[in-house]
């Protein structure tokens, strides 16, 4: 099968090295895009008079005849083809003739490519903040249905004050926020088109690449060819993001986990999210949890990956580039799949009420509050503390835990303590007194709650 380029060549390509450098395998997933960008190329090739009207019309009809065999699954991808768009252009060529050679007038793979994956990526961003809007709804259902749970808060995993789970729940939610952020903004990035660059220099042709920028919806084109061909930040851009996005997913799955386990009991994933044992019968395992986890790592070593790629690599375009594909591919494949398992899983996530309540009724988690109650009466808050801390572990050393003292047993320890401490100490009491601006007081996690629902239907 002859090439697209073989003018030049004495020689058929080695095997070998066919194989080696073709992208057909994996660029195909570009193949909708690919077409987009060659309609709006091809009509604005018309407009500008570099290509007479018929040819425009059977190029259009040819590629919309190529598109439907992309549908139904009928285009055989070749190899000797090398990439999507060569197989797409020797299809277009085979089917409609030789007018079909046009189509590539002013135009080069390398600002072709460009324009497929900004394509491709404008459409994974609106689809990711989607999806992030649902885990955020998930969440807050699940925050709404826990304003009055009160959960252990904990610092170096060790009980630290006392919180509503909603506000551990909304805390997610402000994670996911900004990820959402970060891809709105990055759409701006994004939505920017390359074509019209040429190989790396523009073109001879008198082309409109802002007419062909409003036919494909963008908002501007590149300012510099080099540039336009060059540029791949904007994936790497959205690894990143995506990389942010597993981290913040992975921390709540790592809580899941640990929730789930006999030792914390305070969660129970809904079967339909866990998985059992081949040998151990009574095993239910946080398998897609422990999973998504467990994906972070391809995802930030598909981040590292194209930075690697991309240092040093001189301007403009190199065939090194074309290992730009595979991890953003596989980036999105594998978000995709954690992010619509995560709001089901949450959603169905079932709360052990009562399993908290006894975690924070025998825990030293009111401490701070009692050290709070002698600064009230005027003590220095580090004499406070010390006192606290002997008085803590007084209780250790008897078995007992804050509120089992006695009056004369809290005395002991200082004068200023009188029977308002019994009060201080309740777990809902030391919740409400937080009651700052993004603090755990209920009146704050319900202004927090709404404030959230607003921002979500506002988008
Ligand atoms: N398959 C190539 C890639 O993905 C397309 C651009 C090829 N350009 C070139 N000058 N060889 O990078």
């Amino acid at each position: 099968m002859s090439k697209l380029w073989g003018g030049r060549f004495t020689k058929k390509t080695d095997q070998l090295v066919e194989e080696y450098t073709a992208s057909i395998t994996f660029d195909k997933e570009l193949a909708v895009e690919d077409i987009q960008g060659s309609m709006a190329h091809v009509s604005m090739l018309g407009k500008c008079g570099v290509l007479p009207a018929e040819d425009v019309d059977t190029i259009k009809n040819g590629l919309q005849q190529v598109l439907g065999m992309i549908e139904r699954g009928e285009l055989e991808y070749t190899i000797a083809n090398e990439d999507i768009h060569m197989n797409i252009e020797k299809t277009l060529i085979d089917l409609i003739g030789p007018v079909g050679g046009k189509l590539h007038t002013g135009r080069s793979r390398n600002d072709q490519v460009a324009t497929d994956m900004h394509l491709y990526l404008r459409k994974r961003v609106v689809e990711f903040v989607g999806l992030l809007q649902k885990l955020q709804e998930a969440l807050i259902t699940q925050a709404k249905a826990n304003i009055d749970t009160i959960v252990p808060g904990y610092t170096h995993l060790q009980r630290a004050q006392p919180i509503l789970l909603a506000h551990h729940l909304m805390a997610y939610v402000s994670m996911f926020g900004r990820d959402i952020e970060r891809l709105q903004d990055s759409y701006k990035r994004i939505n920017v088109l390359p074509l019209g660059a040429g190989a790396l220099a523009g073109t001879t042709f008198a082309i409109d690449r802002h007419y062909t920028a409003e036919l494909l919806g963008f908002d501007g084109v590149y300012e510099n060819s080099l540039d336009a061909v060059s540029d791949r930040d904007f994936i790497v851009e959205f690894l990143s993001n995506a990389s942010m996005i597993m981290v913040h997913l992975s921390r709540l799955c790592e809580e899941m986990v640990l929730w789930m386990s006999t030792e914390f009991g305070f969660i129970e994933l809904d079967d339909a999210f866990c998985t059992g044992s081949s040998i151990m019968p009574q095993k239910k395992n946080p398998d897609v949890a422990e999973l998504v986890r467990g994906k972070t790592g391809r995802v930030y070593g598909n981040l590292f990956g194209l930075l690697t790629v991309l240092k040093s690599l001189p301007l403009a375009y190199n065939k090194d580039m074309q290992e730009d594909k595979e991890g953003m591919f596989d980036t999105v494949r594998t978000l995709q799949g954690a992010l619509q398992l995560f709001a089901p899983m949450v959603a169905t996530m079932k709360v052990n009420q009562g399993r908290m309540r006894q975690a924070v009724n025998q825990d030293f988690s009111n401490a701070t509050d009692i050290a709070d109650f002698l600064v009230n009466k005027g003590m220095p808050f580090r004499e406070a503390h010390e006192v606290i801390g002997k008085t803590v572990l007084y209780c250790i050393q008897n078995g007992k835990f804050l509120l089992d003292l006695t009056l004369d047993e809290f005395k002991q320890f200082s004068e200023l303590f009188d029977d308002r401490i019994y009060a201080v100490l309740q777990p809902e009491q030391v919740v409400n007194a937080r009651n700052v601006y993004g603090g755990t007081a209920t009146p704050q996690v319900t202004a927090a709650i709404t404030r959230a629902e607003a921002k979500l239907t506002e988008t």
